[in-house]
């Protein structure tokens, strides 16, 4: 399957270990610090996602670092660093996508079977986020 061409700023692609075990299944291995490029602190995973209508995400980070995987089914990855924009079909497990800081991020048009693996490099802090979008732009000037 092809890479998606990331334009956005502090994006990216993380590729992780896949191993075909066929007809027993395919094994994942992401690494911090070598294929997941910080140490992992926080790992969580969404799941029921059958609602079409779901958005997740919505918001940007002021410091985390996170790669957001797509480990079954499909969705669709919304970018925003606040002078581009740009839209990634998530549906290859071992393609991660980089959500650095300052880049605003959602997730919609979900298959009834996605669902999302995200690996965080902290603790969960609400004082990180910038859930809004007009301040996010004039934090991006
Ligand atoms: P949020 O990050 O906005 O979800 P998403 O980006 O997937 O749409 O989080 C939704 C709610 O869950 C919000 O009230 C914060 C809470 N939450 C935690 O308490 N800890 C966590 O690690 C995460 C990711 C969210």
């Amino acid at each position: 399957m092809g890479k998606p061409d990331i334009k956005v700023k502090n994006s990216g692609i993380c590729e992780i270990q896949r191993i075909d075990d066929l007809p027993d299944g395919s094994l994942f291995i992401a690494e911090a610090e070598k294929s997941v490029p910080f140490k992992i602190k926080r790992v969580y995973f969404i799941n029921k996602l059958a609602n079409e209508r779901s958005i997740r995400g919505r918001h940007a980070h002021r410091k985390l670092e996170q790669i957001i995987f797509c480990v079954n089914g499909s969705f669709t990855l919304y970018l925003d660093d606040g002078k581009s924009t740009q839209e990634i079909l998530m549906k290859e497990p071992s393609l991660g996508i980089r959500l650095g800081p300052m880049l605003w991020h959602e997730m919609k048009n979900f298959s009834y079977d996605c669902v999302i693996l995200v690996l965080a490099s902290d603790y969960f802090d609400e004082n990180d986020y910038i859930r809004n979008y007009e301040q996010f732009l004039k934090m991006t000037e």
